[in-house]
């Protein structure tokens, strides 16, 4: 029996060398019984690199760019690509977003045709997206504003996010639910734990997915009580993913 392990990489997978080593020799030792699916905010290349840098397994799936793009073996899945596509106007929504003051635009590298990412300058994030966010709905914008890491605003398609890929992904595979775990640690990982699934917030996490976390939390949902990977593992043996 297979199941999808779907974790984020930055301050989940990565951030502690010796916890990743002793997930991925856990992953390596159950390779055939694991999909194992890399989903970060990252653009493809750049988590390429933090794959080499911080000595990540091979994936089977990629989806990069907070949900915006999937890629296997180096493609990017043109369908789904289309699929974003509906109803986005990327530049009328980058006019809009370059209106708000406090909002500067990240570097080209981190942006993509489904994708527009800004830092945010001022300490007031629920005033400056509270704006962005009634100005893209007075101009009749469907987007989706997402805060991550009290520094990141990412506006993406209503039809993408990392939950959204990760389903798209699921139904493909014909896998189930009950056969996912999801791993995440800040804003952007919330759109995996509103996806049914087995979900473990690792415990360095971000304080966005923590209020999230506290009012929707679900059964399905575990805090873990280590840090990085060691709560990816942690959550491994709860779930009963793998046996203790
Ligand atoms: C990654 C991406 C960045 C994005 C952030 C939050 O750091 O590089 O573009 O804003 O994740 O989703
Ligand atoms: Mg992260």
């Amino acid at each position: 029996m297979t199941f999808l392990l779907v974790t984020d990489l930055d301050n989940t997978l990565a951030g502690d060398a010796q916890a990743t080593l002793a997930l991925n020799q856990k992953l390596t030792a159950l390779r055939d019984r694991v999909c194992l699916i890399y989903a970060t905010g990252r653009s493809y290349a750049s988590a390429c690199q933090l794959k080499r840098d911080a000595q990540l397994l091979e994936p089977d799936y990629w989806i990069t760019g907070v949900g915006t793009e999937i890629y296997q073996d180096g493609n990017r899945d043109a369908a789904w690509a289309n699929h974003l596509s509906q109803h986005w106007h990327r530049e009328t929504i980058a006019s809009i977003a370059q209106s708000v003051n406090q909002l500067v635009p990240q570097p080209d590298s981190e942006q993509n045709p489904w994708k527009l990412s800004y830092f945010l300058k001022s300490t007031t994030a629920d005033e400056v997206l509270g704006q962005l966010r009634s100005k893209l709905a007075q101009a009749g914008m469907v987007a989706q504003v997402v805060f991550s890491s009290n520094r990141d605003v990412d506006v993406l398609p209503s039809y993408g996010d990392k939950g959204l890929a990760m389903s798209y992904l699921r139904d493909r595979l014909n896998r189930s639910p009950e056969d996912t775990l999801v791993c995440g640690d800040s804003g952007n990982d919330i759109s995996l734990f509103r996806q049914p699934a087995f979900g473990v917030i690792v415990r360095n996490a971000q304080p966005e997915l923590l209020t999230w976390y506290r009012q929707h939390r679900q059964s399905r949902h575990y805090l873990a009580c280590s840090t990085y990977a060691w709560g990816i593992l942690e959550a491994l043996f709860h779930f009963k993913f793998i046996p203790s």
